[in-house]
């Protein structure tokens, strides 16, 4: 009978102990942890059973029926407990990962053409309008391309004006991109007619200051035909010039010299600040160089397998970095080179 009351007592203790442990429980871990001292297979409970031995076959009955109403109630406030955790836990990375949909975007900065390559496109284009195919050649050349073929031999005085980066005794970087003319005519055969420009980097020895770069962009021009004249080629740079400076833009031929072409010219554009006023743009002569050009050499077609008795040609190169900084009134081209996001945004 004693044994009866304090089993009872045991029992009532142990459901009011579990009670409070699963009511203070934060997590499911320690939820579960609960779970396992008061109903696990060593837990508490079971332990408690065993004390059923020393009770009278009538006690038995009647404490079994506590065990039961006990396990019962404490299984019932671990689901309750689990659930409301649960819910909980959800409630909590629900607000953790909310997101403000009211807040605004975050910008994304977007990128675009370096100001050369858009002024680069815009000729490339003006001249596959006209018909020319775009033409590559190496940076790294041959002085039998760079030079020889362009009627420039070795002891030739006009070598000195392009102070160069030899890196064997005949191979450099190329100071002009004047050796794809050669490299183009060898392609073709039997003095078909040609319509070319080669853009590309060129390098020179030079100082590194508002109107110089070591490295800089030219494109070439060379257009062979039957009866091509200067007057095509003359035309051929006004249509170009008008195109990309706008159209009043006037141009003026001085002679010149290049070893490749005869006669050669100095092409000149109205100044495009002051159209031919006069302004510190054009130093007040209302002119600009943009470019140099000529009607091919016979030697220059004779050596790459053209036929200067049958076939006529003019071929001319300009800077690109000076038609931007014409085109964007920029003083400095070091401007182009800097990628100052602050001058990039710009364009
Ligand atoms: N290659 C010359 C230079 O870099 C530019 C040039 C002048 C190219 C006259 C030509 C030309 O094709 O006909 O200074």
């Amino acid at each position: 009978m004693e044994q009866k009351i304090l089993m009872e007592q045991k029992i009532k203790d142990l459901r009011e102990r579990a009670g409070g442990a699963i009511k203070s429980a934060s997590t499911l871990k320690t939820l579960d942890e609960v779970r396992v001292k008061f109903l696990g297979k060593k837990g508490e409970l079971t332990t408690l059973l065993r004390g059923m031995s020393q009770l009278s076959a009538e006690e038995r009955p009647i404490v079994g029926k506590l065990v039961n109403e006990a396990r019962e109630d404490i299984e019932q406030l671990l689901t309750e407990k689990n659930s409301s955790l649960k819910a909980a836990e959800l409630q909590a990375k629900l607000a953790s990962e909310k997101i403000d949909v009211t807040l605004p975007g975050r910008r994304v900065h977007e990128g675009h053409l370096h100001p050369l390559t858009l002024t680069l496109n815009r000729v490339k284009e003006i001249f596959v309008n006209m018909g020319y195919t775009v033409e590559e050649g190496p940076e790294v050349e041959t002085d039998y391309y760079n030079f020889e073929a362009l009627n420039l031999p070795k002891d030739h005085p006009a070598r000195d004006m392009q102070d160069s980066f030899y890196i064997t005794e005949d191979i450099l970087l190329r100071t002009q991109t004047s050796p794809v003319q050669a490299r183009t005519m060898e392609r073709y055969k039997n003095n078909e007619p040609i319509r070319m420009i080669a853009p590309g980097r060129v390098y020179r020895r030079d100082d590194y200051d508002a109107s110089h770069s070591p490295m800089f962009t030219q494109v070439e021009g060379l257009v062979i035909d039957k009866g091509i004249s200067f007057a095509d080629l003359k035309g051929t740079l006004e249509d170009f010039s008008k195109k990309i400076f706008g159209e009043k833009t006037k141009i003026r031929l001085r002679p010149s010299f290049f070893p490749f072409t005869e006669p050669s010219a100095e092409v000149d554009v109205s100044c495009v600040m002051c159209h031919g006023e006069g302004c510190k743009v054009c130093q007040g002569t209302g002119w600009l160089e943009i470019l140099g050009a000529g009607m091919v050499h016979p030697d220059v077609l004779k050596m790459s397998g053209y036929d200067p008795s049958q076939v006529s040609g003019f071929a001319f190169g300009m800077g690109i970095e000076r038609i931007a900084m014409l085109s964007y009134g920029l003083d400095d081209m070091r401007l182009l080179y800097d990628n100052d996001v602050r001058f990039l945004k710009q364009f």
